[in-house]
């Protein structure tokens, strides 16, 4: 006992540790629970520290991933069964299973285990839109009790294990104790960014049957209010399946109660008992469904299941990341969108460490909001997307300059291919050459990062996502539908073995599933990205295949024509498409945002010279024909480019450009449309 006292004491921060701890503890297990798994004593080395050590631990997870992920998942989570096997598969029909048999709260992993040795760190910061309000700090202990309560309103209210809830709450606290509730009693959670429509959050209440809707009365963004309870009552006029709304106060509005269906939430958790025994779920039990659109139709259900995703969440987060257990880490996503899911919530909890939720924008009061929350909180990791790194270097070096950011250590990108230049304001300004910066490459379908630098081992190159993480197995594809072995190819990118977070299926769609992933080439999973690999074996996400343009026969990718145009020192963001020409087949039009310098510059000089990098950068075969300059370029909430609507605009055909409603900024399609050339 005293041994293992202090074995426990000296191996503290060893996240290993914490089921050594809970089984001697016996803090939520009975020991025959416990009993019935036995863990190995030896201590899994969860953190890559070297280039050399990367090579070993991915060769291994390459030649037998079943015992490489087996070990992951052995030492470090708390399991209620051991799985009777840990992978099977068949990609034709397709259907994976990871770590079948076993038995697991995903909160109890997230949560109680921490409870013993971090009961009074910080899971949760809570920083406000209004930075005079006060942060919140929300303990493990507490984040304990505020997701039991909710799960017992949860089941107050006939919600049970399988039952599908839509969340659509801003980024509030109750967002992550809501999502946290669901899983605590197994029932599905479904979020919807609350940015979206009542048109688009309708579809999704319906597409997977929500018997629940929890959402707030409003929220702020910036200077703005926004009515989300509005938008909820629309939104519900069409879905008869939804019983109760349950509404968090946020801004404090009068708004419109349902009799018998709206509640407010409030005075239920009072209520609610503090302490909800965890609903013991198989590890392939559906966690959650989270919608992605597709290239056509409706938003695609992504499904993802229990213990797959928690382990790949939990050990990519504490790689990529490189968490160590006094840093505060931040992510600026939105808990709406799967960035939010895996590394603002799961990934971080599941391995105890403190994260940040950030309920306002980047530019509110002013631009320099996210490098002051940096100070005040003296966050260590700080992930974010390009388009953000574009928006904030657009502006005045003071706004960053006047902030002490020396407590950062990592830096992190997402969301889309991140362009040179943005990488180097990034890597100069805010990590001043001192922090690396991981490129994380993936996808709501993949459930976690796939293709990322590890801090400190790997070295990075600008607009490289590097190297697979260990588990990850991509091949770049040719035309034919060949893999392409070797170095210095680019084809289209595929993963070609399982990995524990993959989406198991569309809801309620399975054949979209297997034609969208799993048709374009047999036993592969198709990401719909090109890529190429390097001469050393780097990956460099090239774009969407869909944004391919091909000019006088050449494959012209659109990423590498931005990046080339925003080297311009003018240049704030640009976009490319393609549009039909007599002779070339395509030609290329680009979209150009001037950075507001307040001189004004000669437009034809300009793009002479926009031009002139691009032919210098590609060669002139990539020049564009047409250039336009605009204020700002269609976005969708997650900010990506709407290509599909600048390219309609280019091609002269406005008629049907679809549902503009629910872009960031549905303003400036007119603007592009009135200015086209
Ligand atoms: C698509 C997935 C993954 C969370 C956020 C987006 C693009 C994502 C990168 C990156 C180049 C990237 C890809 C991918 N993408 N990260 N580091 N470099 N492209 O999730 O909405 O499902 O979008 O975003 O095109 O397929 P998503």
């Amino acid at each position: 006992m005293l041994m293992l006292r202090k074995k426990m004491a000296r191996s503290y921060k060893n996240f290993s540790t914490d089921f050594v701890i809970l089984s001697f503890i016996s803090l939520a297990f009975t020991p025959s629970e416990a009993s019935n798994h036995k863990f190995k004593s030896k201590m899994s080395n969860y953190h890559i520290k070297n280039l050399e050590e990367y090579f070993q631990v991915y060769r291994k997870s390459v030649r037998d991933p079943e015992t490489f992920w087996e070990e992951i998942a052995e030492e470090n989570f708390v399991w209620r069964k051991r799985w009777d096997s840990v992978l099977k598969y068949d990609l034709e029909k397709p259907e994976v299973k990871w770590f079948e048999g076993a038995k697991l709260n995903i909160t109890e992993n997230c949560i109680d285990r921490h409870l013993y040795t971090r009961g009074d760190k910080t899971a949760i910061i809570f920083e406000p839109n209004d930075p005079s309000e006060k942060a919140e700090h929300i303990s493990y202990r507490n984040l304990h009790e505020r997701v039991c309560r909710f799960a017992n309103v949860l089941k107050d209210h006939g919600i049970k294990k399988g039952d599908r809830v839509c969340i659509y709450v801003p980024m509030i606290p109750e967002l992550a104790v809501s999502i946290l509730a669901c899983a605590r009693i197994g029932a599905i959670h479904s979020v919807v960014f609350a940015g979206f429509s009542s048109k688009a959050l309708s579809t999704r209440i319906n597409d997977c049957d929500c018997k629940m809707v929890i959402t707030s009365d409003g929220s702020f963004r910036g200077n703005k209010t926004i009515d989300l309870k509005g938008i909820v009552d629309e939104a519900l006029e069409s879905c008869d399946g939804v019983k109760t709304v349950l509404v968090a106060k946020r801004i404090n509005s009068e708004i419109y109660m349902k009799v018998n269906r709206d509640k407010w939430l409030q005075p239920l958790l009072d209520e609610a008992f503090h302490d909800c025994v965890p609903e013991i779920m198989d590890a392939e039990d559906p966690l959650f469904i989270l919608y992605t659109s597709g290239s056509t139709g409706k938003p695609k259900g992504m499904v993802h299941t229990t213990a797959g995703y928690m382990v790949y969440c939990a050990y990519t987060f504490k790689n990529v990341f490189q968490y160590r257990e006094d840093d505060v880490y931040w992510c600026t996503a939105d808990i709406g969108w799967i960035t939010g899911h895996s590394y603002i919530v799961y990934g971080p909890l599941a391995n105890g460490a403190t994260t940040l939720m950030f309920e306002g924008v980047p530019s509110y009061p002013d631009f320099g909001r996210f490098w002051q929350v940096i100070e005040k909180h003296k966050v260590s990791q700080f992930y974010t997307a390009p388009t953000a790194i574009r928006a904030l270097a657009k502006e005045r070096l003071d706004f960053s300059d006047k902030y002490d950011l020396t407590s950062l250590k990592i830096l992190g990108s997402v969301g889309e291919p991140i362009n040179e230049e943005a990488w180097h304001w990034y890597n100069d300004n805010i990590g001043k050459k001192n922090c690396p910066i991981v490129d994380t490459w993936w996808q709501t379908e993949t459930g976690g990062i796939m293709i990322s630098p590890i801090p400190y081992s790997t070295p990075t190159i600008p607009t490289y996502a590097t190297l697979p993480l260990p588990g990850i197995q991509p091949a770049l594809m040719d035309e034919e539908g060949n893999e392409l072995k070797g170095n210095l190819v680019d084809g289209r990118l595929c993963i070609k073995f399982p990995w524990p977070a993959m989406a198991r299926t569309i809801w309620d769609d399975h054949k979209r599933y297997k034609e969208t992933y799993f048709s374009a080439y047999k036993n592969y999973y198709f990401t719909g990205d090109g890529a190429l690999r390097d001469s050393t074996g780097y990956y460099r996400i090239t774009g969407r295949v869909d944004d391919v343009i091909i000019v006088s026969g050449h494959n012209l990718g659109t990423a590498p024509i931005e990046d080339a145009i925003n080297e311009h020192p003018a240049v704030a963001e640009s976009a490319v498409v393609g549009f039909p020409h007599d002779i070339k087949g395509n030609a290329l039009y680009g979209y150009v945002i001037i950075k507001d310098t307040g001189e004004s510059r000669d437009r034809d000089n300009l793009r002479k010279e926009i031009n002139q990098i691009i032919a210098d950068h590609i060669g002139p075969i990539a020049k564009l024909d047409k250039i336009q300059f605009v204020s700002g370029l269609p976005k969708t909430r997650s900010g990506k480019i709407m290509r599909r609507i600048l390219r309609k605009i280019a091609e002269g055909d406005t008629s049907n450009l679809g549902d503009t409603s629910t872009l960031l900024n549905p303003e400036v399609v007119q603007e592009v449309i009135d200015n086209v050339l």
